[in-house]
């Protein structure tokens, strides 16, 4: 552990958290320690090195052991409710959200982005935008200018998020998909991975296509 470099606990030990993880340690900032997971057959394992020692009703005991940040290592491939529910969690306990940023990322200096967001190794994030809490940036995406991100949202690999687009609670943008300049996509709204979204999109609607239309998925939207 880097001296001086605070404790961390990783809530939730899925795929998504081996990109936390790695952030993590490329901040000299903060050291993963320990993660934590719901489901208990992960149980006893590591994660990139990372030992998995319960669940959540660990929280109390590494609080009391000195940690005091956490990150948030459930991803999402269309519901963002897991997350979000891992990020309060954390916060009721007391945790404070670690801001995660890649190093090999490349932000605007005006960057304002919430606790326990995360940008991926590759994204681009240009001048002016604000990204909420507990909000995934993923590998490659790009987030142009302007643009606004609200909490728990989720831009997924290589997704482009055009000026000044309005992205609600909970939303999920998926993998590859484009969202033309100026639109707002709403609170728990689905785009399906590689779309074209030329119009609005309501909260808790699921659109997908080129150019992107109503979809019918399995998943329950949620904000
Ligand atoms: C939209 C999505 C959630 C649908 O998954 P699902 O609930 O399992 O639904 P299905 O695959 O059964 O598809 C339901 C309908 O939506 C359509 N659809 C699914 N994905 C689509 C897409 N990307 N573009 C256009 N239409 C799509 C299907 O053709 C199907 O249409 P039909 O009812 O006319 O047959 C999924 O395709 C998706 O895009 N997930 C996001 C993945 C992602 O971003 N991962 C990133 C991880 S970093």
């Amino acid at each position: 552990m880097n001296v001086g470099s605070a404790p961390t606990v990783v809530i939730g030990a899925g795929g998504h958290a081996l990109s936390v993880i790695d952030a993590l340690r490329a901040d000299t900032r903060y050291t993963p320690v320990a993660a934590l997971d719901i489901d208990a057959r992960r149980w006893g394992a590591k994660i990139a090195g990372v030992p998995i020692l319960g669940g959540d009703a660990l929280l109390a005991r590494l609080i009391r052991q000195g940690v005091r940040h956490f990150a948030v290592g459930v991803g999402g491939i269309a519901d963002n409710a897991p997350r979000r529910a891992a990020f309060e969690r954390a916060i009721a306990a007391g945790l404070i959200g670690v801001p995660l940023v890649h190093p090999s990322a490349i932000l605007a200096e005006d960057l304002r982005i919430g606790p326990a967001s995360f940008i991926g190794p590759g994204a681009i994030v240009n001048g002016g935008v604000r990204i909420g809490r507990n909000t995934i940036v993923n590998t490659g995406a790009i987030v142009e200018h302007d643009v606004r991100l609200g909490d728990h949202v989720h831009v997924a690999s290589g997704a482009v998020i055009c000026g000044g687009v309005q992205v609600g609670v909970g939303a999920h943008i998926g993998a590859g998909a484009t969202v033309r300049q100026y639109l707002r996509i709403g609170a728990g709204a689905l785009v399906a991975l590689g779309s074209a979204v030329v119009a609005p999109v309501g909260s808790r609607a699921a659109v997908g296509g080129v150019p992107a239309r109503p979809i019918q998925t399995a998943r329950k939207a949620k904000s």
